[in-house]
């Protein structure tokens, strides 16, 4: 059974480690324990026993939110868990978020209709060359 709850800052070593399983990458530590920390941020993780198998990350700044990141182990998609991560957000924050965006890689079509398909985002922008190995970022959004 898949369990959801707020990241604590003693998840941020599971946490990179799946980043860096699914995207390479990872927001790094200072940053995740700021997010984790801060009033501003939501960070929640969804739990197989005591394995962290999908987790999303949010900065809110008033009535607007970016997306850091999200990622579900890929022994665990296409089971909900990505939106069920994003639900609790948007659920707990629909009275105070106008409107929520985030960059994407143009290639990641999984994590595109994840977000359009499910959420409603739309493609409103594109960043040339965003990140490091030049690949163009969409920006996506969502009006709520
Ligand atoms: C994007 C991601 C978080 C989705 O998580 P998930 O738990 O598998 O998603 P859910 O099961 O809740 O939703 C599945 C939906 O995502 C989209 N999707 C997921 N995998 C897909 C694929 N291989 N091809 C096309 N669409 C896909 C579809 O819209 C799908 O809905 P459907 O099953 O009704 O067609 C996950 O694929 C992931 O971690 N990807 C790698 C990390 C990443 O790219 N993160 C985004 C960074 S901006």
């Amino acid at each position: 059974m898949i369990i959801y709850r707020k990241a604590s800052i003693l998840d941020i070593e599971q946490i990179i480690l799946l980043e860096e399983k699914m995207l390479k990458d990872n927001l790094g530590k200072s940053i995740l324990t700021e997010v984790i920390t801060s009033d501003n941020g939501y960070v929640s993780v969804a739990l197989d026993g005591n394995t962290i198998v999908g987790y999303v990350s949010i900065m809110i700044a008033v009535d607007y939110a970016e997306i850091l990141n999200i990622c579900v182990d890929d022994n665990y998609q296409l089971l909900g868990i990505g939106t069920h991560l994003l639900n609790d957000f948007f659920n707990k924050y629909n009275e105070i978020i106008k409107s929520c965006s985030l960059e994407v890689r143009v290639n990641n079509d999984k994590a595109i209709n994840f977000y359009h398909n499910k959420f409603n985002f739309n493609i409103v922008n594109t960043r040339k060359k965003y990140y490091q190995d030049n690949t163009d970022a969409y920006i996506m959004e969502k009006i709520l």
